[in-house]
């Protein structure tokens, strides 16, 4: 089968289609023909050699696709049979014509989605349900500021949490982007680049503060959501573009009595992700059924255009998801 390879951790060029063998499902398995692929900022990190997949994941990049089930494993339940069109999140092996996937986090295409476009769901709607729905951190009529509000996560998070009955603020890189936050669903978009986000959001819940952050950058941003968060606040990290370290004064969490946690998807269990992929079956595909929640495609490549697409998210240009077709 074609699928991206990597000769030796680099840019863009690194990436370069090869023929390799198609992987074999094995016990709760199955393999997908794949008809796209999305990127995640993660594949770029992997590429550069700064994220190495998990023991036992595919080297190949990629985690998350939809296709056609082309062949099952032993023990696969009678859910999933050869030919249904789904979409999955995998731990790696999405960058080929051929991947396999565990089948507790396939998901059936639903009504509204195209066969291409489904690709741009699993990671984003498994990380916003984990972080903020499964957890119960967020409740209906809580005020949320999400980071990163054009993101594949943010655009997302703006209309899971939208959809649950919360109120969203938002902040991004221009006013383009900020625009496309509040056609979203998002009440307030804070240009990062050019307005006092921290003042905005302030602003906006009245003074009292937010209830919840979803939050991608860390470093000195870290303060300033110590700050903005009413009492009882929860702050939830799932990555830090600007730093991993910081100090906090520990009476400000002590006096509000908040809540600061984060996590990461890719090492869970496949125990883990299965129950994720259940409840997200039960609560949120109903609502992209009926298209109430969407994927936000920003742009789609050929594989073999892998290295293109890659230029693509590191000019950071993008809103929402940018795939790779099959
Ligand atoms: N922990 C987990 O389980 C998990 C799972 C999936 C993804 N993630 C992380 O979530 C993030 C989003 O992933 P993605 O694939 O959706 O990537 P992406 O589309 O490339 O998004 C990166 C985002 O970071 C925003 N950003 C950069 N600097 C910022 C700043 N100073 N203030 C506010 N926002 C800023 C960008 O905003 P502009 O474009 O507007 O500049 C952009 O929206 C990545 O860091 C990824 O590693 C974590």
């Amino acid at each position: 089968m074609r699928a991206i390879h990597i000769e030796h951790d680099g840019g863009p060029e690194v990436l370069t289609v090869a023929e390799i063998a198609t992987p074999k499902p094995g016990a709760g398995e199955v393999l997908i023909k794949v008809a796209a692929a999305g990127l995640n900022r993660a594949d770029l990190l992997q590429r550069e050699g700064h994220y190495p997949p998990p023991p036992g994941a595919s080297p190949i990049l990629g985690m998350e696709v939809s296709g056609h089930i082309a062949e099952t494993g032993s023990d696969v339940n009678a859910r999933w049979k050869v030919g249904d069109a789904v979409c999955a999140l995998i731990p790696g092996g999405g960058y080929a014509e051929y991947c396999v996937a565990n089948a507790g986090c396939c998901l059936p295409l639903p009504a509204s989605v195209s066969l291409t476009d489904v690709a741009a769901l699993p990671e984003a709607v498994f990380t916003v349900w984990a972080n903020l729905f499964a957890t119960n951190y967020l409740q209906s009529g809580e005020r949320l500021l999400v980071q990163g509000g054009t993101s594949g996560i943010g655009t997302m998070a703006i209309q899971m949490a939208k959809s649950f009955g919360a109120l969203v603020a938002t902040t991004a890189g221009s006013q383009q982007k900020c625009d496309f936050c509040l056609s979203l669903g998002a009440e307030r978009a804070f240009n990062y680049r050019e307005e006092d986000w921290l003042a905005g959001a302030l602003d906006w819940s009245s003074r009292r503060g937010v209830d919840v952050i979803l939050d991608m950058v860390g470093g000195d941003y870290f303060p300033k959501h110590i700050q903005l968060l009413a009492p009882l606040g929860r702050l939830v990290h799932i990555a830090t573009s600007h730093g991993a370290e910081v100090t906090v004064d520990l009476r400000a969490i002590m006096m509000k009595r908040l809540i600061v946690t984060g996590s990461t998807l890719r090492s869970r269990s496949v125990n883990e992700k299965t129950a994720l992929c259940d409840q997200i079956a039960e609560k949120v595909w109903p609502l992209v059924d009926s298209g109430q929640i969407r994927p936000i495609v920003d742009s789609t490549f050929p594989l073999e255009n892998a290295a293109e697409a890659h230029m693509r998210m590191q000019g950071g240009g993008h809103i929402g998801k940018i795939m790779l077709l099959l």
